[in-house]
């Protein structure tokens, strides 16, 4: 399993903070920034943006990973994600979906408005994750 930098992994989560002040969140008023690293080495970020009809609202964690695959990426080995909360909150369910498309080993890393994180892998958000190879 690839470690990812200390570095990098200050780099993504300094970027999913800022990501979060430019959300699209006049509904919520939950302001989610987030920011993956391409297998390239480039970190793509990105906010949530959300729609008046409320089934459009679209995560953070996927206008980054959107951003990261429309600017050539086809893998990702790490995502960040900033919640306006005191404890970190990992990706939704939709989200880690996403993520398994490009990283089923990809390193997440949770941060929020406190020192309270949660570091894991999408393995372990998504144990069994239906993915590409599985169709035949
Ligand atoms: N949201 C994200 O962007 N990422 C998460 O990990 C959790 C939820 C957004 C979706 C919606 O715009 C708002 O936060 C409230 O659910």
């Amino acid at each position: 399993m690839q470690k990812i930098a200390e570095s990098a992994v200050r780099r993504l989560e300094k970027s999913a903070r800022s990501a979060a002040a430019r959300a699209y969140a006049p509904y919520s008023r939950f302001p989610v920034g987030a920011a993956v690293l391409g297998g390239s080495g480039k970190i793509y970020s990105g906010c949530n943006v959300e729609n008046s009809s409320f089934g459009l609202c679209n995560c953070a964690e996927r206008t980054a990973i959107f951003s990261a695959i429309s600017a050539g990426e086809r893998s990702i080995r790490a995502v960040a994600v900033y919640t306006p909360t005191r404890l970190p909150t990992t990706p939704c369910g939709a989200c880690r979906q996403v993520i398994n498309e490009f990283g089923p080993e990809a390193a997440v890393v949770c941060v929020c408005d406190t020192k309270s994180r949660i570091e894991t892998r999408l393995s372990a958000l998504l144990p069994g994750a239906f993915g590409p190879g599985d169709l035949a």
